[in-house]
């Protein structure tokens, strides 16, 4: 496999001048220490909450009923004496009531779809464009990515986050941007193919499209100029990352976001250890709490991310939970903190009598399985006061009934062996699971 640092050692850590990720090296704040990083996020946290408190009812109502003022802050713990905040805080302020500056101060709107209800919206300033502009490039350098790089973009653009937010991180990189979108599967390939790019930007599902039409065309996946895959919008396991890797002989690294605290950019993985992302704590602040008390958890413990932005001005948020589940752990390749692989969204949970399970679980256990492919969805029917689960899933083309059959028994025994619970078992020939051009949606209720 090739690393994606062969032609120059992303820890080289040239820069100093703020302008690193303009292709020079790191930011100074990168390798910057523990102790610095924690001075330069209170001064941040301090004028952030204020800036929350004078401008936003919301937070004003709210800090309080909760009986703190910003002047309360005087230390990175402090944070915990202030209420969280919900997705549907956000509703019902729909659509410009959390913005903390005046409506002409917005450059930009974003929104994410949610499944019920009215989106979320979100706004930047030209300020807050520019920050996230600097968190995605220093995001793709890290991934391995460098100035001149031509760079595919198959996030969708429009109102959701992706593409928009990987573009301008790509051009501040100084890379060659290819602003392809979601969907047109076989221009992508055509596209890929002709103008030969070292990097894509793509949910890992979508990806497995491409590599699939790519075979289709009688292409060789591994034969394509692309080196670099910055996967994310959606849970993945370590296992879907070795069947990319493999399959496309790339690097594949994760990229985390939510539209909420900025988009594409809140936290990625570097390249030479493949350990989780890291988290741009410079301007997202994390904690994990109990998802069911909202204590604060330490480092080390699984629950509910929860994040505080420390320099947005458009659209501040105080605390906001995320309803992903992840752990917070020591940097490695950088100083700031990692986060684990998002185990799942706390609403794509199902609970299987009694037992908690994740559609990454289930990928992890398919993975195993010869002649199954990572193309899936979870599907739970009401029987009486019980959920059943039936596990859909393609198989890679050509299997004789009978293994097709054993496919099936093995994976439901895994399933159970290693999640606990029992699962029906539908193996469907290719293209049988519908396939996504973005976030795949792996939970179905017939
Ligand atoms: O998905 C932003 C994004 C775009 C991130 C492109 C990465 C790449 P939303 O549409 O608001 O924003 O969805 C955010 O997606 O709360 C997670 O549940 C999930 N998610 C995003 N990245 C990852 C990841 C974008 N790397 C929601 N691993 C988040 C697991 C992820 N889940």
């Amino acid at each position: 496999m090739r690393s994606g640092t062969d032609r120059e050692t992303a820890s080289s850590g040239v820069g100093s001048s703020g302008v690193g990720s303009s292709g020079a090296g790191l930011e100074a704040i990168e390798s910057a220490s523990i102790d610095e990083l924690r001075a330069l996020q209170l001064d941040r946290l301090k004028i952030s909450v204020e800036r929350a408190y004078s401008n936003v009812a919301h937070y004003r109502k709210s800090f309080d009923a909760a009986g703190v003022s910003p002047a309360a802050i005087t230390s990175l713990d402090d944070l915990a004496k202030l209420p969280l905040l919900a997705k549907a805080d956000l509703r019902d302020n729909y659509p410009f009531g959390m913005f903390a500056v005046p409506r002409t101060d917005v450059v930009r709107i974003h929104a994410s779809s949610g499944t019920t209800g009215k989106p979320t919206v979100v706004g930047y300033t030209q300020n807050d464009i520019d920050m996230w502009s600097q968190v995605m490039a220093r995001s793709i350098y890290a991934a391995g990515g460098r100035r001149g790089d031509i760079t595919h973009v198959a996030y969708g653009y429009g109102l959701f986050t992706g593409g928009l937010g990987a573009h301008y991180g790509a051009e501040k990189l100084g890379c060659t941007v290819i602003p392809m979108s979601g969907g047109q599967t076989e221009k992508q390939v055509n596209l890929i193919i002709d103008f030969e790019p070292r990097i894509i930007l793509v949910t890992p599902s979508y990806c497995l499209n491409l590599i699939d039409e790519m075979e289709r065309q009688g292409i060789d996946p591994t034969s394509t100029s692309l080196e670099i895959g910055i996967f994310g919008a959606e849970p993945w396991t370590d296992a879907m990352r070795l069947e990319i890797e493999q399959r496309m002989g790339i690097d594949a690294v994760d990229i985390y976001g939510l539209s909420e605290v900025i988009g594409p950019g809140v936290a990625q993985e570097c390249v030479e250890t493949k350990d989780g992302p890291t988290i741009w704590e410079d301007h997202f602040y994390p904690e994990v709490i109990d998802p069911d008390t909202g204590h604060v958890l330490p480092d080390g413990s699984e629950g509910e991310l929860v994040f505080t932005s420390l320099t947005k001005e458009a659209f501040p948020i105080i605390r906001y939970r995320t309803r992903d589940l992840t752990t917070l752990l020591p940097g490695t390749a950088r100083t700031m903190r990692r986060m684990a692989k998002v185990t799942g969204r706390s609403d794509d949970m199902l609970i299987i009598r009694g037992v908690n399970v994740f559609p990454t679980q289930v990928e992890a256990e398919i993975l195993k399985v010869d002649g199954l492919a990572p193309h899936y969805v979870l599907e739970t029917s009401k029987q009486g006061n019980m959920t059943a689960l039936t596990v859909r899933v393609e198989e890679t083309g050509g299997l004789a009934a009978v293994d097709r059959e054993r496919a099936a028994a093995d994976l439901a025994a895994l399933v159970k062996n290693n999640i606990g619970v029992t699962a029906a078992i539908d193996v469907v020939p290719p293209g049988g699971v519908p396939r996504s051009q973005g976030k795949a949606q792996r939970v179905v209720e017939s």
